[in-house]
């Protein structure tokens, strides 16, 4: 069913049956706007939305003239990456805090929630979505439901950055999942404790398998289990050996509960931190037999991995520092890839799915002024695209509470919802754009250009379909107003000695993401269109669509294509590809809060039934460690 019939057919439904699902929306619209007296005086709560720090731009080397050729080949090019889809890059929700994204149960789904997804199906057909994190170690299923209506409750809340408090979980929290997938299709990943093997606690996955049936792609069977022994769920002598070990144990908890049908759909070893120099590499894990014993009841192999931490309360990194060290340099994020080069290898022998389960700029939250500005836009088009190219075939994006930087998206806190909208960070552009450049066919294969001779601050990689190159992913990284940092970059597809003539199109379509600087937060525009600026968004683009149609010089087989500092371009090199990427779904779901700004600007009202309910009266929590690595 197409997302608009089964639209339909749900608001069909709506009218006849009235227990069906209601998207519903507690945003009262005679309480937002700036005459609101609570919206002028309330505080602003959130890392994201919040905090005002900007960092300086790096200073910009030559591009010395700014021209470079890219030569593609009809029919393929050496060491393009196995097929990757669309829906490449999906999110991980940390467990603790994803009621205040997803809702406390199935009939309150967050409309904004399944906008920002929508918008992800648009592109590519599917968006998959973990639920999960280091707080599944300590997640309890209570079957009877949890008071006050919550989906969550953290009955403990500690102060020191190791504790882990116990996390209760109310079934309605995959009723939620389970209604999110009948409207958009979201795929979901489900994160199990592994705390502890005496006790495994296999309710989450018996109420996971029954309620979401095949959108329930992957239960993740312990969390960065390399680092066990520093956050204290086992002592000090615990191995990579003792891992295989227990995992066979508590795998065999499961396959011996009869109310956990699949037990081959597990996620693991989900290893993050040999790369860091206190964790795992895979091989040590594979080295001790696991994939052997275990390869039957995997369906993805699954690595973490951020680059740097924000871990360090006493002496925090400098992210001026970080930025051109780990973020705005191509050879650090080919860095990030290169080491799991074999296990892509042994993972596409074994015809499974290699994915980089956990990922964002930093852990503990990101960077003030990096995680949540362009930078991290530019450094995860570009770390997606490389991952793709060392054929990983999926990553997922980490989103955490309300004080951590790095995230795609953060609702307000659950006492301003009735006033505000969500704030949409950098990194939830990245997304789309990723989703744009592979598009949905599922056959998308990448390859890194070398660009520019391999510059750091200039990557580009080009995507092919079924032989064909169909997009070119260009990224200019450095910032400078004057235009004199711009660069153009010429494409020509055939001809020019290559021994087959010249294929380089008459014209193509590109589309760029914009902002002024490396280092800008709110105004970033993909093709002209925004989510606004802090606490401003319905989860919907606002603008007009903006592309621009090169004309190419078919004589001498060139399609020259100007990329500003900084942006990103996306060059649909086919009328099939741009149309593709661009999707069809129109289904959008209305808050009352957009409807009244609409309505002002004389737009149609909402498709859908509303139905306004009270804020909601739980409060979370703010763990800062715990929400987040
Ligand atoms: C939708 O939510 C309702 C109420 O929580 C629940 O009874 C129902 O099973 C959910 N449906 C799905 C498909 O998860
Ligand atoms: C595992 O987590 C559960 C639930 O939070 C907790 O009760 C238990 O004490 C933990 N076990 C260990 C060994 O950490
Ligand atoms: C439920 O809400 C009531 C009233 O707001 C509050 O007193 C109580 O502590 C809450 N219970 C839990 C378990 O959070
Ligand atoms: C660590 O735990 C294991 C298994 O529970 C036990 O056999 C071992 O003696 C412990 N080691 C230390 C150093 O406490
Ligand atoms: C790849 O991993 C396997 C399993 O750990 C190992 O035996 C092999 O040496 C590795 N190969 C390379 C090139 O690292
Ligand atoms: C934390 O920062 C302090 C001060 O910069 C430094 O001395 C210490 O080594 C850091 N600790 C870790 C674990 O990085
Ligand atoms: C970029 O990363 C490479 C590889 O880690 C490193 O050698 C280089 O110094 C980095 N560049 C900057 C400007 O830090
Ligand atoms: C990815 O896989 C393809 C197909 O097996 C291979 O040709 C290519 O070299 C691999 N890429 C990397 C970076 O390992
Ligand atoms: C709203 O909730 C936040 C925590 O999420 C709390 O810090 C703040 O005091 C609350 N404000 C009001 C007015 O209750
Ligand atoms: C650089 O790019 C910007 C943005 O597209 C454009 O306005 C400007 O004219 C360009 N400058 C030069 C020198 O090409
Ligand atoms: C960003 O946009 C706001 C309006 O949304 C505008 O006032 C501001 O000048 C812009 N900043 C930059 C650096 O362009
Ligand atoms: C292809 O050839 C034309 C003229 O023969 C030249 O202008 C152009 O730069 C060449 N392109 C590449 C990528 O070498």
């Amino acid at each position: 069913m197409s997302l608009l019939s089964r639209f339909y057919y749900f608001v069909s439904l709506l009218s006849v049956v009235s227990c069906s699902v209601t998207v519903y929306t507690n945003l009262n619209p005679f309480l937002t706007g700036t005459a609101n007296p609570a919206f002028q005086t309330a505080i602003c709560i959130g890392a994201v939305p919040c905090d005002g720090n900007v960092l300086n731009p790096i200073p910009n080397p030559s591009l010395n003239g700014g021209q470079f050729a890219i030569q593609l080949y009809s029919g393929g090019m050496t060491g393009m990456s196995i097929p990757v889809s669309g829906s490449f890059l999906g999110f991980s929700i940390e467990l603790s805090v994803s009621n205040a994204v997803l809702g406390n149960n199935g009939n309150t789904l967050n409309p904004i929630f399944l906008n920002l997804m929508a918008n992800m199906q648009a592109r590519a057909g599917k968006t998959l979505v973990r639920v999960g994190g280091n707080s599944q170690e300590s997640a309890t299923v209570v079957p009877s439901g949890l008071p006050n209506n919550t989906a969550i409750e953290k009955p403990q809340v500690g102060t020191d950055r190791t504790f882990t408090p116990v996390l209760l979980i109310s079934p309605n929290l995959i009723y939620a999942m389970g209604n999110i997938s009948t409207l958009v299709n979201v795929e979901w990943f489900i994160g199990l404790p592994f705390n502890d093997t005496s006790n495994p606690r296999t309710t989450l996955a018996e109420i996971a398998q029954s309620v979401l049936g095949k959108n329930l792609i992957g239960m993740q069977l312990g969390n960065e289990p390399d680092l066990y022994t520093t956050n204290q769920l086992r002592n000090s002598s615990y191995t990579v050996q003792d891992y295989t070990v227990e995992w066979g144990q508590v795998l065999q908890d499961y396959q011996q509960d009869s109310k956990v049908p699949n037990t081959d759909i597990f996620v693991a070893p989900s290893i993050c931190c040999g790369l860091s120099g206190n964790g795992w590499m895979p091989e040590q894990v594979w080295d001790t037999g696991f994939l052997t014993q275990y390869g039957n009841n995997l369906a993805y192999i699954a690595v973490e991995h951020y680059p740097t931490n924000n871990c360090n309360d006493t002496g925090p990194l400098d992210p001026e520092q970080q930025m051109p060290q780990f973020f705005l340099n191509h050879s650090a994020v080919i860095e990030l890839s290169q080491p799991y080069a074999n296990t892509s290898q042994i993972a596409a022998q074994m015809n499974k799915p290699f994915i980089m389960f956990e990922t964002n700029t930093a852990s503990c939250g990101g960077f003030s002024g990096l995680s949540d500005s362009f930078v991290s836009a530019l450094w995860t088009i570009d770390y997606a695209l490389n991952m793709a190219s060392f054929n990983f075939s999926n990553a997922l994006l980490h989103v955490g509470g309300q004080s951590d930087y790095y995230n795609p998206f953060t609702p307000p806190t659950t006492n301003q919802t009735s006033y505000r909208q969500w704030s949409i960070g950098p990194t939830y552009y990245a997304a789309l754009v990723v989703a744009e450049a592979l598009g949905p066919t599922g056959d998308a294969q990448v390859l890194d250009l070398g660009l520019n001779n391999r510059n750091d601050l200039t990557p580009g990689y080009v995507i092919y379909e079924q032989g064909n190159p169909t997009r070119v992913v260009l990224i200019n990284s450095l910032t400078d107003p004057s235009g004199a940092s711009n660069y153009t970059a010429l494409i020509s597809v055939g001809g020019n000695n290559t021994g087959q003539p010249g294929a380089t199109p008459a014209t193509v379509t590109v589309k760029y993401l914009l902002a002024p600087s490396a280092t800008d937060k709110w105004n970033i525009t993909w093709g002209g269109q925004t989510f606004g600026g802090p606490f401003a968004s319905d989860g919907r683009l606002t603008g007009d669509l903006q592309t621009y149609t090169v004309t190419c010089d078919q004589t001498n087989n060139v399609c020259p294509i100007t990329v500003p500092a900084p942006a990103v371009a996306v060059v649909f090199l086919t009328p099939e590809s741009f149309a593709n990427s661009q999707g069809s779904a129109t289904v959008t779901f209305e808050t009352t809060i957009a409807t009244a700004v609409h309505n002002k600007h004389g737009y149609r009202q909402s498709d859908g039934p509303r139905k306004v309910k009270r804020p909601r009266r739980t409060i979370f929590p703010r763990i800062r460690i715990n929400e987040s690595r």
